[in-house]
C-alpha cells in the first residue's frame, strides 16, 4: 500500500511516501530552523506561513524522487495532533484537499505515535509488545505500546519536555537555537562533574520525571557567576547538564524495565540523537540483557516517513477520517 504523509507539526515541512508501512521510498524534510533561530526559538505564525509556501514544492519533490505517479498512491497521511494549530493545519488542509482531488482516504496520525514508528522502519522486526522511552521537544514520557495503535503511559515529566530543557538552559549558555545539539556537542568535550546540579524526584510517583527544576538551576548558576564576575565553563556545564539527563533517565527508564519485565526499549523523538543519551542507553541496555531500538539520525527529528509508518497501522485499524478532520493542538498519545 503507498501512503503520502505529510507533517507540518511544527519547523519541519516533511512530505514522504512510504510503501507498506516500512519502505521508505522518499522523505523530503524542508527546516525553517535558520529563520526561528533569529528569533531564539519557533514563532508559530512564521512556521505556518513557511508551511504554506513549501507544502507544495516538498509534495512535488517526495513524489518525484519516490518516483511513483499521483495515481498510485491509496492514502494521504497527515499529523493532525499535537504541535502549533497553525502549523497543523495547513498540512491537514493540503492533505484534505489531495485526498478529495485523487479520491482516496486520509489517515490521521498522532505526532508521537508517529515518533514510535520510526523504529518500524530502522527495525522491520520490531513489533510490539515493547516499552518505549518518548524525548522530544514537546513530550516526555516512558510509554508501553501494547499494540500498534494502543498504548500505556508509565512515566512521564510533569513540567519540562527533555528538548524544552535542552533548548532553555541552552539558550541561556549562550547556544543558538536549537541549543540541544550544541549542548550535546560540547558536552562531549567537557567534565561531567565540574558542575552539581539537582535531580529531582516527583514525589509519590517513582516513575514521573521533573526537569524545570534542573533547567531553573542552570540559568540561577549562570545568573550568580555573572554576579560574581566569575566566568562559567561552558563546555564543563554542558558535560553537567548532560550527565545529569542520563542519570535521571537511566534511573526512571530501568526502574519501568524491572517493573514491567519487558525486554525491549525503543527511543523516539528529537532527543534521541543525543549522543550521551544513546551511549548511556545502549551500555545500559547490554548490562542488563535488554534489547534497544534506537532510530537512525534522519528519523529521529520531525520527518513524513514515521507518519507513512504509524499511519499503515492506522488504516488496518480503520482509523480514517473525512473532510471535516480538523488539527487538535494537543491529543494524549492513549
Ligand atoms: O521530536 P522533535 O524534532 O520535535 C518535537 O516533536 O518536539 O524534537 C526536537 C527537540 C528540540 O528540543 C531539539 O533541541 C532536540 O530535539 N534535539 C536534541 C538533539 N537533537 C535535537 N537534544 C539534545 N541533543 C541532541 N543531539
Ligand atoms: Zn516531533
Amino acid at each position: 500500500m503507498y501512503i503520502l504523509a505529510i507533517e507540518t507539526s511544527c519547523d519541519e515541512t516533511s512530505v514522504a511516501v512510504v510503501k507498506d508501512g516500512v519502505e521508505v521510498l522518499s522523505n523530503i524534510v524542508a527546516t525553517q530552523i535558520e529563520e526561528h533561530r533569529l528569533y531564539g526559538g519557533v514563532v508559530p505564525e512564521i512556521a505556518s506561513r513557511r508551511h504554506c509556501e513549501s507544502i507544495e514544492a516538498v509534495t512535488r519533490e517526495a513524489i518525484e524522487v519516490a518516483k511513483i505517479s499521483l495515481s498510485e498512491i491509496e492514502a494521504i497521511a497527515v499529523t493532525h495532533t499535537p504541535g502549533l494549530i497553525g502549523a497543523l493545519l495547513v498540512g491537514v488542509n493540503f492533505a484534505k484537499g489531495l485526498a478529495m482531488s485523487l479520491d482516496v482516504p486520509i489517515i490521521p496520525t498522532h505526532h508521537i505515535r508517529s515518533h514510535i514508528a520510526a523504529n518500524y522502519i530502522a527495525y522491520p522486526d520490531l513489533k510490539p509488545p515493547f516499552l518505549c522511552l518518548v524525548i522530544s521537544g514537546g513530550h516526555t514520557n516512558i510509554i508501553e505500546v501494547l499494540d500498534y495503535t494502543e498504548y500505556k503511559i508509565i512515566g512521564s515529566t510533569r513540567d519540562d519536555a527533555v528538548g524544552e530543557a535542552y533548548d532553555k538552559a541552552g539558550r541561556a549558555m549562550g547556544y543558538q537555537y536549537p541549543a540541544g545539539v550544541e549542548i550535546d556537542k560540547n558536552a562531549q568535550l567537557g567534565d561531567k562533574t565540574a558542575y552539581k546540579l539537582p535531580r529531582p524526584k516527583v514525589d509519590g510517583s517513582e516513575f514521573d520525571m521533573s526537569f524545570s527544576g534542573l533547567k531553573t538551576a542552570v540559568l540561577n548558576l549562570i545568573h550568580n557567576s555573572t554576579q560574581k564576575g566569575v566566568e562559567v565553563n561552558k563546555t564543563d556545564l554542558s558535560a553537567s547538564f548532560q550527565a545529569t539527563i542520563c542519570d535521571i533517565l537511566k534511573d526512571r527508564v530501568f526502574k519501568v524495565l524491572e517493573k514491567t519485565g519487558y525486554t525491549k526499549l525503543a527511543v523516539a523523538g528529537g532527543v534521541s540523537a543525543n549522543s550521551g543519551i544513546r551511549a548511556m542507553l545502549e551500555q545500559e541496555c547490554d548490562n542488563r540483557g535488554v534489547q534497544l531500538f534506537i532510530p537512525p539520525l534522519c528519523y529521529c527529528g520531525d520527518n513524513a516517513a514515521m507518519v507513512g509508518a504509524q499511519a499503515y497501522h492506522e488504516f488496518k485499524q480503520g482509523n480514517i477520517a473525512d473532510l471535516t478532520l480538523n488539527a487538535v493542538a494537543s491529543t494524549p498519545v492513549e
